[in-house]
């Protein structure tokens, strides 16, 4: 159901040493040359970061920050009916510009009082075992671009909006971002490929797409749901929505270009650190090769 797709353009770097982003023929920005310029400075910036220096400033036109405004708007009166409080909590604690793009600099130094996290910039796909390894040290990988401007509320890649909105406002909360930072440690842990797809397939299934009991209601927590206009709604209304299970979540496919036709429900905060926490916090190639043992 979600459209909103999580599928990032190839990025390729010349002989010159500029860096060119590979939107599809089917990207909004497709034939747009101002865009695509754009994009590819803001992916260069991304490629010549340096840990430890802040993060280069993005430039975006004023139409870019217009779309900012909007989906801010407009989301914020769907997480008020659709987000748990936890995640809610952390939007008033992060305190995000509402009206304005923010720089990953500025989300960055709003995020590391509150919990430690900071944001390194992505030009795009961070390979699974950076991605998720430095969640354990506390910094966030994030793209800087923002979707087109023709289309508000859609993007096909995962922008500043999914990342920020989505997942900088749950990073403000002291239980999410905990949860972030064992995922990050059993990353770490793990040493073959397919443990390490099953925890970050949990992940993709809970900090990514899960959805919760809270305050009597379906909620959700998941930054792919909470930063899509499209579908926010829809989830409430979704077939195939199951308990929390290790091993489906391991072992589901999903297909990140995609419909999420499946989603997984914790019953409580409480629930989802027991479960999925405890998971993080334990597991190693042994215990997840038993889990995936036991699947049907
Ligand atoms: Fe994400």
């Amino acid at each position: 159901m979600f459209e909103e797709a999580q599928y990032f353009a190839p990025i390729a770097t010349q002989d010159d040493g500029s860096v060119v982003v590979e939107l599809a023929t089917s990207h909004p920005g497709f034939a747009d040359p101002v865009y695509r310029a754009r994009r590819n400075a803001i992916a260069g910036l991304a490629v010549n970061h340096r840990p430890g220096t802040p993060i280069p400033v993005a430039e975006y036109v004023e139409r870019e920050h217009e779309v900012w405004a909007l989906v801010t708007k407009e989301l914020a009166a769907k997480h008020a009916a659709y987000a748990t409080a936890e995640y809610l909590g952390g939007v008033a604690r992060l305190g995000l510009p509402r009206t304005r793009i923010p720089q990953l600099q500025e989300v960055s130094e709003l995020l590391e009082p509150l919990t430690g996290f900071r944001y390194l910039p992505a030009a795009g796909l961070v390979p699974l075992r950076d991605f998720y390894g430095v969640l354990a040290d506390g910094y966030f990988h994030s793209t800087q671009y923002i979707r087109h401007h023709s289309v508000p509320f859609y993007t096909p890649e995962p922008d500043v909006v999914h990342e920020v909105i989505g997942h900088a406002n749950a990073l403000a909360s002291d239980r999410y971002a905990a949860l972030y930072r064992l995922a990050g440690e059993a990353a770490r842990r793990v040493e073959g490929d397919a443990a390490l797809e099953f925890v970050s397939k949990v992940f993709w299934f809970t900090l990514e797409f899960g959805v919760m009991l809270d305050g009597g209601e379906l909620r959700a927590y998941g930054a792919g749901i909470l930063s899509s206009y499209g579908e926010i709604e829809e989830f409430r209304s979704m077939e195939d929505i199951r308990p929390l299970d290790l091993t489906m979540m391991g072992t589901t496919h999903y297909d990140i270009t995609k419909y999420q036709d499946v989603l997984f429900r914790a019953d409580s905060l409480q629930h989802l650190e027991d479960v999925v926490g405890d998971f993080w916090a334990t597991c190693d190639d042994d215990s997840i090769a038993e889990l995936m043992a036991t699947h049907p």
